[in-house]
């Protein structure tokens, strides 16, 4: 690999912080996907592919696209690296740990390489568009052959035959968003659910986050081409799909050429008769009146919000440039509970952002015990360079931070099982996704409000939806009883 001559510059677009910020309001082109390079069509066959995707949901379903370009090149999946002719790592940039993860595991595959040296090694995902990753790469982990970023996943057959034929390190990464690409191949790894993109990109810039950098500026996918994915996706028989976007409340604000906005897709996509509905994430500044009214009509639109607040001290708030203070986020909460009284809550927190006081995150608790969260998921605030935070002066040791993480996360379990408490008793509706991971004999599935539950029924119910009892409550999963409908039907 030494050996290897390198030229990157023809390839090399830097990612750059200062410019993504500058990103103007001009017209998003919405294009199809071109066919595959006939070149590159069959260069895959006999061959198969490996996977490994960290982070949220965005980047699993960007995996499930770059699954469907490299089975269309004729490359089949294997969940073995080693027996792997390409191994792609779709990264997750949010906290260091995630990128640490990363790291450790490029130097895992080293061996892979050394013993293949055929093998094509490639990161893409959200680290792919940090500079500094970039160069770290370049400098200390020569074995990788290829690196692309989240706004050129179109590209990767283009890129994989430069790496395949050039023998280069082959590095693309745009610094700026793209247009919105449609029509591009999916491999979807599941039956039951599915991810839908509604849109791209966040125009937030909350001071912590680096996502509005490695993602880029909000662009919305059309309705008719959101409405009839979700429509082909109930034909094939899916039983959910989970709506995604960095902030899916800000859908539709970029067109130009109509007034549709996330209320009035969640209102077309209620009438196609696919049974579940989930959307992912909200961003509360821009949760209106109209959505909550369409959230109201229920139907498949299901009755958990994830909601993140990411402090209960407004003070906080205003240094996260969260554009809400902790009276606003309440209220909005309230309005939601009104229309919609059986509503689950989720959300986010970081605790220990720069200069948080003792008082300040016990505003945090206060607003957690307020809320009644049904689950959380809590982080220590972890600095990302290029973001406003990263230059704030943080004098809280991270022994406390991760003192308030566990006082923290204390309370919240408390809570999760006394809500959970309250189901059971009650007869909950249960898609049933398969067989629990700890138990072959016992059934596993989510209630609309996404809880886990187990229980002992036909292995048939697989797939569908059905209704348990609950009996048991634990902190992060229900134990139930199968409610055979059908032997009532018969004998009623
Ligand atoms: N440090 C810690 N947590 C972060 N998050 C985003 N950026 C950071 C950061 N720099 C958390 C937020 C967000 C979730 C996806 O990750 O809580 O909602
Ligand atoms: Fe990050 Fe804030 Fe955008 Fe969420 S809304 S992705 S936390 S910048």
């Amino acid at each position: 690999m030494g050996t290897k001559e390198k030229d990157y510059s023809q390839y090399f677009v830097a990612p750059d912080l200062k410019q993504a910020k500058k990103r103007g309001k001009e017209n998003i082109e919405v294009v199809k996907f071109e066919e595959i390079p006939e070149r590159m069509q069959q260069v895959g066959i006999g061959k198969n592919y490996f996977i490994d995707t960290f982070g949220c949901q965005m980047n699993v379903h960007d995996s499930e696209v770059i699954a469907g370009l490299l089975e269309q090149m004729g490359y089949e999946r294997t969940e073995q690296a080693q027996v792997a002719s390409i191994i792609l790592l779709n990264t997750c940039a949010i906290r260091e740990n995630a990128e640490d993860k990363v790291f450790g595991q490029l130097g895992r595959y080293k061996h892979l390489k050394m013993e293949n040296p055929d093998l094509i090694l490639g990161v893409c995902g959200c680290m792919s568009q940090e500079e500094s990753v970039v160069n770290r790469i370049l400098k200390s982990y020569q074995h990788v052959d290829l690196i692309f970023g989240t706004h050129n996943i179109h590209r990767l057959p283009h890129l994989l035959q430069n790496a395949l034929f050039s023998k280069e390190m082959v590095v693309e990464v745009w610094s700026k968003e793209g247009d919105v690409v449609e029509d591009m191949p999916k491999v979807r790894t599941e039956k039951l659910r599915a991810w839908v993109n509604i849109m791209y990109g966040c125009d937030k810039f909350c001071t912590y986050c680096i996502v509005p950098y490695t993602r880029g500026k909000e662009r919305s996918r059309r309705p008719e081409d959101v409405l009839e994915e979700i429509r082909e996706l109930a034909r094939l028989g899916y039983q959910e799909v989970t709506l995604l976007g960095q902030n899916v409340n800000a859908y539709g604000k970029d067109f130009k050429d109509r007034v549709y906005q996330f209320g009035h897709l969640m209102d077309d996509v209620r009438k196609i008769g696919i049974p579940r509905v989930r959307f992912t994430t909200s961003h509360p500044r821009d949760f209106d009146d109209h959505l909550i009214e369409v959230l109201g009509e229920r139907g498949n639109l299901v009755e958990h919000i994830h909601l993140p607040v990411q402090s209960g001290s407004s003070e906080i708030l205003k240094m996260m440039s969260r554009k809400y203070d902790r009276e606003t986020y309440l209220n909005l909460a309230n309005k939601i509970r009104r229309v919609l009284p059986e509503v689950v809550f989720t959300t986010d927190i970081i605790v220990g952002f720069p200069g948080e006081t003792d008082e300040q995150f016990e505003e945090t608790l206060s607003l957690v015990r307020e809320m009644e969260y049904d689950s959380a998921f809590t982080f220590i605030y972890s600095p990302r360079e290029g973001t406003p935070a990263a230059k704030m002066k943080d004098n809280v040791p991270m022994e406390v931070k991760k003192e308030r993480l566990q006082r923290l996360n204390e309370l919240q379990n408390e809570i999760s099982l006394r809500k959970n408490e309250v189901l059971r008793g009650q007869i909950v509706e249960v898609l049933v996704e398969g067989v629990s991971k700890k138990n072959v004999n016992v059934l596993s599935g989510r209630t609309r409000t996404n809880k886990l539950v187990n229980f002992v029924g036909p292995q048939h119910l697989i797939g569908e939806l059905t209704f348990v009892r609950i009996e048991e409550s634990r902190t992060w999963s229900l134990n139930g009883v199968w409610q055979d409908t059908t032997a009532q039907k018969v004998s009623g």
